[in-house]
């Protein structure tokens, strides 16, 4: 271990997801997913931008390798197109979409990075949601079959293997809200969507093994949960919200067993999900690595919970552009908390990042200064967590490239890369250079920031 608390090894990486990114939509045999139907629906998207062409990336994939090698970055996850490799989500197996991951595979290890595979990042192919999608239980194992098939193509080149990306967020904001794809607005089929999401992670493990995938895990996103005061009714509320987001999540995959109290309370009104004996032990499979994913803590009060589950109150302090609150120090405690309780053997920042509202400077440069600011400050918090004894291994940076930042279209950019959407031109901010020095140093390079937070930071 370095004096600056990371260990030999760590990973300094970026990431992205296949929709956000790739475009090509119609191209080289890559069937519909929902987030074709979704974004070609009027009103759905702001500005009603859709990911057909996105950063173009099926196309400008060596360029985007070149500028991470530039970054020097040590790994890369990106995600897999299901509807690419099985455009019918089951059964024919579109040869040239395997050979797209295959090159991008072959590239990153020769540029020395680290390929982070994630399977199943919100687009489902459209042929099975036309089915019923994950409120039918045959898309769990429609998603077996994808996981091998994905593996037999590239387990021998991937280290890493993340089955899903935030079940947690496509559930609700997909399926209750209505706010993502596939657009749904019951909270029933939310929890079914839940319980098959978590059950085809569960059953994939061990296809996966058996295909012989390097380490496997899965990706959550952790919002801690934290009372508007200390009023019982405040604190139960964030309590619930926690389960609900959290727990429903962490409790299955790391004990075999869904949350007591939710459970109870999702009981009382109807919204439990139907569970077949074995689903438990099969989601409780074990795995290597837990992935989180950070933005922001979410503060909450009773009666702002009640039917949705969702509903947040504001907070002074600084905010991105997202509206999210920025709070460094919460990514100390939920990764404290999440390798204290749940005792994942490695865990790693999946996404971590902000949007702000980037410009090119007439000189070319990109000053996101805020953007540093914040990595900074959160790349901090994991250093404390990593001295406090968590076994963190990784952290990517959300993202690569300013991308489809999904109901919000291109109007967020998260990238520590612009990217001009008129000529697809790629411009490194100076986040991406601040990223460098980081990879480079294995995080003992300080940029001399002042350390942002906002009111609990
Ligand atoms: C996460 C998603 C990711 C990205 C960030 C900002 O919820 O996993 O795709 O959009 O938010």
């Amino acid at each position: 271990m370095s004096d600056d608390g990371f260990p030999a090894g760590f990973l300094w990486g970026a990431a992205t997801a296949a929709y956000q990114i790739e475009g090509a939509w119609a191209e080289e045999g890559r069937g519909p997913s929902i987030w074709d139907t979704f974004s070609h629906l009027p009103g759905r998207i702001a500005a009603g931008d859709t990911g057909d062409v996105a950063c173009d990336h099926y196309h400008r994939w060596r360029e985007d390798v070149a500028i991470m090698r530039e970054l020097g970055l040590n790994a890369y996850r990106f995600s897999v197109s299901w509807s690419r490799v099985l455009p019918e989500g089951t059964g024919r197996v579109n040869q040239r979409g395997l050979d797209f991951y295959r090159q991008l595979v072959e590239a990153l290890l020769e540029a020395a990075i680290e390929p982070a595979l994630t399977l199943y990042h919100w687009d489902l192919p459209q042929a099975l949601q036309d089915r019923g999608g994950w409120r039918n239980r045959e898309t769990v194992g429609a998603f077996v079959e994808y996981a091998g098939v994905v593996a037999d193509a590239l387990a021998d080149r991937v280290p890493m293997w993340i089955t899903h990306n935030e079940p947690s967020l496509h559930a609700s904001v997909g399926h209750a809200l209505g706010v993502y794809a596939p657009g749904l607005t019951d909270w029933g089929t939310s929890f079914q969507a839940a319980h098959h999401l978590l059950l085809s992670h569960g059953l994939a493990v061990p296809a996966l093994r058996a295909a012989g995938a390097g380490k496997i895990g899965i990706t959550l996103v952790l919002e801690p949960a934290e009372p508007a005061s200390d009023e019982a009714a405040d604190r139960e509320a964030a309590e619930r919200y926690e389960q609900y987001l959290n727990g429903w999540y962490l409790d299955p995959i790391f004990r075999g067993r869904y949350p007591e109290s939710l459970w109870s309370w999702l009981a009382a009104r109807e919204l439990t999900p139907v569970v077949e004996d074995g689903d438990l032990a099969a989601i409780a499979a074990p795995i290597d690595f837990l992935g989180a994913n950070y933005y922001h803590r979410r503060v909450t009060a009773a009666g702002a919970d009640e039917p949705l589950l969702l509903s947040e109150i504001d907070v002074p302090g600084e905010v991105t552009e997202m509206g999210w609150e920025v709070c460094p120090r919460a990514l100390y405690d939920v990764l404290t908390t999440v390798a204290r309780e749940y005792r994942p053997a490695e865990l790693f920042v999946t996404e971590n990042g902000a949007a702000f509202r980037d410009v090119v400077d007439p000189d070319g440069r990109v000053r996101d200064a805020r953007r540093i600011a914040y990595l900074s400050a959160h790349v901090d918090a994991a250093r404390s967590a990593l001295r406090d004894g968590v076994p963190l291994r990784g952290y990517f940076v959300w993202s690569l490239l300013d991308n489809f930042q999904w109901a919000q279209g291109y109007s967020k950019r998260f990238g520590v890369v612009h990217v001009d959407y008129e000529t697809q031109r790629r411009t490194v901010k100076d986040s991406g250079w601040f990223w460098r020095e980081l990879a480079r140093t294995n995080g003992a390079q300080h940029p001399g920031v002042a350390s942002v937070g906002g009111s609990a930071s």
